[in-house]
């Protein structure tokens, strides 16, 4: 496989250039930006909205529709207080929080380096560390008080555990299956300097897999090397990806082993995705809270059994903030410009195919958009007209559309477009008829390879 341990190289794109393109190009904008913004939150334009959607859609297909082992739900997000008494949220999902004494600015004492302030530079001047719970909070009806009081969930895995048995018994699984999920969580932050890698408000998919305890490892391990392959199909460079395992100290209070999928960010390694086994922790808790049996029935030893469960747990938005840095290149040109590009696969590009006719031309219209019309049902596609065509093409090429149609004045003569390159920016000229196969042939060309499941080494948790 392409190599995950070689010396890892750095990001090309420091987070504010990301931040700068994502704005100027429509991917992400600060949440109500006119009011001054809100902590930690974003909105998504027109080109962030697709990206987001091809990554959901790509894992869905990939986690569930591919199988047959793995089948989806939606749960609320407002849910009762219980379910997080017994997952063990309102006691220990907690940060520790420290205050300084000089800025009264809030951190989290786990990340200050040197026991220094980030915001004003002061060391050792900190308040006690408290535990400080991340859970958000409202009221559910007209009365304002503790007994109303209800939490938007931290996680989407809770309603796969607590929908363990009626998944079970309407689809009639049997072991090992998985539950999955994709939806909005929310976490009270302390530390969310980091653009879209660490928000209050974000978009998580889980998949909880449910096995024999005897082949829990086994599973994990088979979901670390799937997990991986996935990123290096999507295009992440695998020099900027690595699968750590947790230490003893750092594993949560329900892991028996998590494996982070971690990628080079400017800022050094950071975790993307977690794959934890979670043994038989959360099933058990639900059990003992609800007072309902959370057991499979198996047939074969004639036993009840709790089943053991791998969790692979994602966050949308962390996806797409690395498949942008990932892929941001400048490149020096012969003229002497800079060429900005993402170099997105094109499965995730928000555009797929850009039809550029030369110029705002009477005569060129027609036949442009009507090439665009034969596009649309097949491609994710976009008609720019506006300004000179190499602006056009740039403007392409930073949000990473993969493949320009151009038409000219010939177009006209001789019923052929050019189709260009984003990467190698060649051109080659294609006739109108045969267009859509033409792209489709590119498209598959530029795929990034998945190595085999036997050639992705890894270390395992057993
Ligand atoms: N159910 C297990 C769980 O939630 P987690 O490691 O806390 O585990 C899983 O979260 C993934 O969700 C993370 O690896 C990350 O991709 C994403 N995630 C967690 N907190 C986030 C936040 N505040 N902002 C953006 N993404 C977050």
């Amino acid at each position: 496989m392409a190599d995950i341990t070689e010396p890892a190289s750095e990001m090309t794109a420091d987070l504010e250039t990301m931040v700068s393109l994502a704005k100027r190009r429509g991917f992400v904008f600060q949440s109500a930006e006119i009011y001054g913004g809100f902590a930690a939150a974003y909105d998504y334009g027109p080109l962030g909205v697709e990206m987001r959607r091809n990554i959901r859609d790509l894992w869905w297909r990939n986690t569930v529709q591919e199988r047959d082992d793995v089948v989806g739900i939606e749960a609320a997000i407002i849910t009762n207080p219980d379910v997080w008494r017994a997952s063990g949220h309102l006691d220990t999902f907690t940060d520790p929080l420290v205050e300084c004494l000089e800025c009264q600015t809030r951190h989290r004492a786990d990340q200050l380096e040197d026991n220094t302030c980030p915001n004003c530079g002061a060391r050792d001047r900190f308040t006690e560390e408290r535990e400080f719970n991340l859970m958000l909070s409202t009221h559910v009806g007209p009365v304002v008080d503790e007994s109303t009081r209800a939490y938007l969930r931290p996680e989407t895995a809770q309603g796969m555990f607590v929908n363990f048995e009626n998944v079970q018994t309407t689809t009639r699984k049997r072991l090992p299956f998985g539950i999955a999920q994709i939806g909005k969580s929310f976490r009270n932050e302390i530390t969310t300097k980091q653009f879209i890698f660490r928000t209050r408000e974000f978009e998580q998919m889980e998949l909880e897999f449910f096995c024999r305890p005897e082949d829990s490892f086994e599973w994990h391990d088979y979901w670390k090397r799937e997990r991986l392959r996935w990123y290096l199909g999507l295009g992440v460079r695998p020099q900027h990806l690595r699968l750590r395992d947790h230490t003893a100290e750092e594993l949560s209070h329900y892991s028996k082993a998590t494996a982070d999928i971690e990628i080079h960010y400017p800022w050094g390694w950071g975790e993307l995705e977690g794959i934890a086994h979670r043994g038989d922790y959360d099933l058990k808790q639900h059990s003992e809270h609800s007072g309902k049996r959370l057991t499979y029935f198996d047939t074969e030893t004639n036993e009840h059994i709790v089943p053991h469960v791998v969790e692979p747990a994602v966050g949308v938005d962390r996806i797409m903030l690395t498949l942008m840095m990932d892929a941001y290149r400048e490149e020096t040109l012969d003229n002497g410009e800079t060429r900005v590009l993402l170099k997105l696969a094109p499965a995730v590009a928000p555009v797929t195919v850009a039809v550029l006719p030369l110029s705002r031309n009477d005569k060129l219209q027609p036949t442009a958009r009507a090439i665009w019309d034969r596009l649309r049902p097949h491609f994710r596609s976009q008609y720019d007209d506006a300004q000179s065509i190499g602006r056009r093409y740039r403007r392409q090429d930073e949000i990473g559309t993969p493949l320009c149609v151009t038409v000219d004045f010939e177009t006209l003569e001789d019923e052929a477009v050019t189709i260009r390159e984003r990467d190698s920016m060649e051109q080659i000229r294609v006739p109108i008829e045969g267009v859509v196969e033409a792209l489709q042939e590119r498209i598959d060309a530029l795929r990034p390879d998945v190595p085999s499941r036997e050639d992705v080494v890894i270390e395992s948790s057993s």
